[in-house]
């Protein structure tokens, strides 16, 4: 469960010899964000806890006249902080590891325009492509898609499987899954657009998760398929003020014209029809 964090006191940290204001206990990185100071990420995302796992993120530390490298993603402003994002020790850091993303996800457009960005077009590491990947060797593990399935969704249908240089993410035993919502949780996570995810008819069908088909509601009103039937079930359920069976079956668009229209004949004296 995703805890709300209460803003710390506000104090002011140094990056790249410039002053910027935080809140005490703030991400560095998103900081950095917001000033609009490049740090390259890959396996952040403001609304799951950092986990510190692709490394891009590095930044030297400063303490007492000290440097030392730290994940700007699991790193605090506190009063004084003080970092560096673009050392000679940084930017040979970043071009390995975009080298090694290179060799992990050669397919992915994202980190071929990443890396060029940072000006490494080349790897000397073995590409590692596979025939038939699910994830159209664009996945680079970071792990996002996994922990908002699990942490934001609760549903937990995909997970690492395999070992070291075998491992891969998809459902369990490449089955299709029965605890995925069809929400698309994972792939607004995704970093590099790896995975696919496609509406026929019917059906959601999560292409990268074994062909994972989730029913969709159909909207009475105009006949569209809109959301997985599961989810959007589960979201009108916890309306604090529950709408009414009849408008509950539209989809968002018809059901807000449907309401407007009431409010139209209910303010000329007619008979509101909504809950
Ligand atoms: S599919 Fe995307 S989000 Fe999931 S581990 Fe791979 S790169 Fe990360
Ligand atoms: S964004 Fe910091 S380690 Fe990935």
């Amino acid at each position: 469960m995703i805890k709300q964090k209460i803003p710390g006191k506000p104090v002011t940290v140094t990056i790249n010899g410039k002053k910027y204001r935080a809140n005490e206990g703030e991400i560095l990185l998103s900081v950095a964000i917001r000033e609009k100071i490049e740090i390259p990420h890959l396996c952040y995302e403001a609304s799951l806890d950092p986990y510190g796992a692709c490394r891009l993120c590095m930044v030297e530390v400063v303490r007492k006249g000290k440097r030392e490298m730290a994940t700007s993603c699991t790193l605090r402003a506190a009063d004084g902080l003080e970092v560096l994002t673009d050392t000679p020790e940084i930017v040979k850091h970043r071009s390995i590891l975009f080298e090694l993303y290179l060799a992990e996800a050669p397919k992915s457009d994202v980190i071929r325009d990443m890396a060029a960005h940072y000006g490494v077009t080349r790897t000397r590491f073995l590409k590692r492509i596979e025939q038939g990947d699910p994830l159209g060797n664009k996945c680079v593990l970071c792990g996002l898609c996994v922990r908002a399935c699990s942490e934001i969704m609760g549903a937990g249908a995909i997970n690492f499987i395999n070992r070291g240089p075998y491992t891969v993410v998809n459902t369990p035993y490449y089955a299709p899954s029965r605890d995925c919502f069809g929400c698309g949780a994972c792939v607004r996570v995704c970093p590099t657009n790896a995975i696919e995810m496609e509406d026929v008819g019917a059906d959601r069908v999560m292409k990268s998760w074994s062909d994972t088909r989730v029913p969709l509601s159909q909207c009475e009103c105009c006949g569209r398929y809109y959301a997985p039937r599961e989810l959007s079930a589960s979201v009108l359920a916890r309306l604090d003020t529950p709408l009414k069976e009849e408008i509950s079956r539209l989809c968002p668009e018809c059901r807000g014209k449907q309401l407007a229209q009431n409010e139209i004949l209910a303010g000329r004296g007619g008979r509101a029809t909504h809950g």
